[in-house]
């Protein structure tokens, strides 16, 4: 057969709530024009994140009621512990209650002023915990992964002659750590191919610096791998991603993607001196090594996501359904960010909406609009996340590129949620000469696309 279903039946329903567009226009102004703070109730299809957002299977439910939630030595936490062992093959596991947690512990031990990380593109959080630490963090990616409209198989690649150049002008004293995002979710969702992985260890090794992977997304990661890189498509996806493991000192993970959790995380590590450090800060800020932040049942529901998520009937349907929503949009000639990613469509906002200059903030145009239109919430990656003012001439920096993400909860979500968003964005698409400049009249110092408020600028209708 050639359909691809989702390979699941449906054993739990949550209602969503339909809101008027006059409702939507009025909850948009009210929350200064960011979704972030808009209630999720008022919120028809949520395409704000695929993280923390999947739907749990009865098994990991089963789990939940099966936690072992002992302070110490809890069951649940060695089953944890031996499924990401098996998984990654990396020594010592340290269970988080989220990625960023991770990331916080990791730089706090690695980083500080004067050191400089390298990556092919940070991660919002990963960025902000590097120069929280007051290191900075540097972004390698390929060119081809700059751009929005070349189609290659893994965009994700980082540049490694200028990884390399990066290490002789830094110093390899300077560089604690490479890392490299798979997927490449700052860069539209795209893989990272195994040679490039490879290419980062002789690296890695070359100028014996420690090499660690940020894997949220290892198993969408694995599938592309399989489908795109030869001499990987009779291996299973469990073995492809062992395989990414193998050559990396260790990782940071957000088991609130790949680990199909609603909260979770992990940092992992063979180093036994780091590792040690690592779970003395654990301890004063997370919890007891044996749960970090997490309950006994969140360890039990990610060992059992582990397991599921390198299905490959799941992960056929999952690459398809994004890949499905792609192909829709782009029949329409709706700009977007190629090819698909793997959690997630990205809207070019520059090609969709040239009238609005970057300082106007095209992408957040759109997301108010997807939102107005279908109540879909989505989210703004361009200037508003990325882009700065310069410090010393307070001239607007704009990002490289100017995104919005429409990122699919995993087994959420079915064809026919997918086929209504395709006709939002195409509505939208279609009307885009309408659609206003924003302004921004209140941000935080970091981070600020969580609460930032906005104005439009050229109110052509009632918004
Ligand atoms: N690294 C990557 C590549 C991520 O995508 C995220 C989170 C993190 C690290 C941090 O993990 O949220 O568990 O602390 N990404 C979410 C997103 C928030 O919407 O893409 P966390």
């Amino acid at each position: 057969m050639k359909t691809i279903i989702e390979p699941f039946k449906i054993k739990t329903v949550e209602p969503i709530k339909f809101t008027t567009i006059q409702q939507r226009e009025q909850l948009l102004r009210d929350a200064g024009y960011n979704p972030f703070l808009i209630h999720a109730e008022d919120v028809l299809i949520d395409l704000l994140t695929d993280s923390g957002t999947s739907a749990m299977s009865s098994k990991q439910w089963a789990g939940i009621m099966d936690g072992d939630e002992s302070y110490a030595g809890a069951r649940s936490f060695f089953r944890f512990e031996k499924s990401v062992k098996d998984l990654t093959g990396f020594k010592f596991i340290i269970p988080t209650h989220q990625g960023r947690a991770a990331e916080k512990i990791l730089f706090t031990l690695l980083g500080g002023k004067g050191k400089y990380f390298p990556n092919n593109t940070h991660f919002d959080t990963t960025r902000a915990n590097i120069e929280y630490s007051g290191a900075e963090a540097f972004d390698l990616l390929n060119e081809v992964g700059k751009s929005t409209e070349t189609i290659a198989d893994f965009k994700g690649d980082i540049d490694i002659p200028a990884l390399e150049r990066f290490i002789q002008e830094k110093g390899r004293e300077n560089i604690p750590l490479l890392m490299l995002t798979i997927t490449n979710n700052a860069g539209g969702g795209q893989p990272v191919s195994m040679k490039n992985i490879k290419q980062v260890r002789v690296i890695a090794d070359k100028y014996k610096i420690p090499f660690f992977l940020d894997a949220c997304r290892f198993a969408e990661n694995a599938f592309f791998i399989k489908k795109r890189e030869p001499g990987y498509q009779n291996k299973s996806v469990k073995e492809i991603a062992q395989e990414m493991f193998s050559y990396a000192d260790g990782c940071t993970m957000s088991a609130k993607k790949d680990a199909l959790v609603n909260m979770g995380g992990f940092l992992a590590m063979n180093d036994a001196e780091l590792a040690g450090k690592a779970r003395n800060i654990l301890i004063v800020t997370e919890g007891f090594p044996t749960y970090g932040g997490l309950a006994g049942r969140d360890l039990e529901a990610i060992a059992q996501g582990l397991e599921e998520i390198v299905d490959e009937h799941y992960l056929t349907y999952r690459i398809r359904s994004v890949e499905y929503l792609g192909e829709k949009i782009r029949n329409a000639g709706v700009p977007f960010l190629e090819p698909p990613g793997g959690h997630a469509i990205y809207l070019d906002a520059k090609r969709l909406l040239p009238h609005i200059p970057p300082h106007e903030f095209p992408g957040q145009s759109i997301v108010c609009e997807l939102y107005r239109l279908g109540g879909i919430r989505s989210v703004e990656v361009g200037s508003v996340m990325f882009g700065k003012n310069d410090q010393l001439t307070g001239k607007f920096i704009p990002s490289a590129m100017e995104l919005v993400r429409l990122a699919i909860p995993r087994r959420v979500y079915t064809q026919s949620h997918i086929d209504y968003v395709a006709e939002c964005v195409i509505e939208a698409f279609e009307n885009r000469r309408n659609m206003p400049g924003y302004r921004i009249t209140y941000e935080a110092p970091m981070l600020r696309h969580f609460t930032a408020q906005f104005e439009p600028l050229h109110p052509k209708r009632s918004l």
